[in-house]
């Protein structure tokens, strides 16, 4: 990937990981679209790079809505005639964390709608148009930790980001298969110190008009001491990012893998077969 003659869009880069993504981006001179819900933030870190000497533009986008994000890839087209790399960023969680019984149905089809529909809106509103143009080009979809691992209390959001997941390596192999030039990479944050909990709730209520004041918190039995759960700022993601897209690495990690917690549930698996 030749940053400095690329062209990327950022989701949910008004704030936090997304933000970090962007910035980097637009260090190594890549022309960066910070595309937000909400506009104010998304204009704000436009403005941050530019100020710093980058090239930034910003727009609003809801990615839970397949024309707001085609709207979104019109414009970036437009604006910059490629687009070599696209974040599917933007995501949601839920505070309190609750048990899948104190969960409703709203819960997990917000989730789904905005972690998992915000990043298929994104592939199909860029991909025909990314793969029909000459030279390198990346997908980075954003995952999460919790689905190398296991965390009581986060079913809708593990189970959003397992899809991701599902997705992004299926469409990776895909592409192998047909030829392009043209790598997907799954972000997997660990626990990072951003806006996600408060801009959780306040998008929601936004969208739902639900202030989840009646929410009833999930009572944590275990105690889990994973190393992606000791708190890093967003302030490293982005040159995780580019390292990663330079490498055209499948994963990205922000902290280490729990390798128990995988190796235990490989070995579940390769011998959960009973041979009738
Ligand atoms: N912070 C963590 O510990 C952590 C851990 C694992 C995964 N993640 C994932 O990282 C990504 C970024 O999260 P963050 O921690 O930087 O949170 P953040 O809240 O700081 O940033 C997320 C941004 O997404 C935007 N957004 C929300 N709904 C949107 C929508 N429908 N359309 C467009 N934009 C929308 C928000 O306005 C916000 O600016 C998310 O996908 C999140 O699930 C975060």
């Amino acid at each position: 990937m030749d940053f400095s003659a690329a062209a990327a869009v950022v989701t949910g880069a008004g704030s936090g990981i997304g933000r970090s993504i962007a910035h980097e981006f637009a260090s190594l001179g890549t022309r960066v679209l910070v595309a937000d819900i909400d506009d104010d933030s998304a204009q704000s870190v436009a403005e941050e790079i530019r100020a710093a000497g980058g090239d930034a533009r910003a727009r609003a986008v809801d990615v839970t809505d397949a024309d707001s994000v085609e709207a979104l890839a019109d414009e970036a087209f437009e604006a910059f005639g490629r687009v070599d790399i696209l974040c599917n960023n933007a995501g949601v969680t839920w505070r309190p964390f609750r048990s899948v019984w104190d969960a409703s149905l709203a819960d997990f089809r917000w989730m789904t709608e905005v972690n998992y529909f915000g990043v298929v809106h994104g592939v199909f509103a860029f991909l025909p148009r990314m793969r029909a143009q000459a030279g390198r080009k990346q997908i980075v979809n954003t995952s999460s930790l919790a689905t190398l691992s296991t965390s009581p209390g986060h079913a809708p959001y593990t189970a959003s980001k397992h899809a991701v997941d599902g997705l992004s390596d299926v469409l990776r192999e895909e592409l192998v298969d047909h030829g392009d030039d043209f790598g997907v990479t799954v972000l997997y944050p660990g626990l990072i110190t951003t806006n996600i909990g408060e801009t959780s709730k306040s998008v929601r209520a936004q969208e739902t008009g639900d202030d989840l004041s009646d929410a009833i918190a999930y009572t944590q039995v275990r105690t889990f001491d994973f190393p992606h759960n000791r708190p890093k700022g967003p302030e490293n993601v982005g040159k995780q990012v580019v390292e990663a897209i330079r490498r055209n690495d499948p994963y990205c990690l922000t902290h280490p893998a729990p390798e128990s917690e995988i190796a235990q549930r490989a070995k579940l698996w390769t011998r959960a077969y009973r041979g009738y």
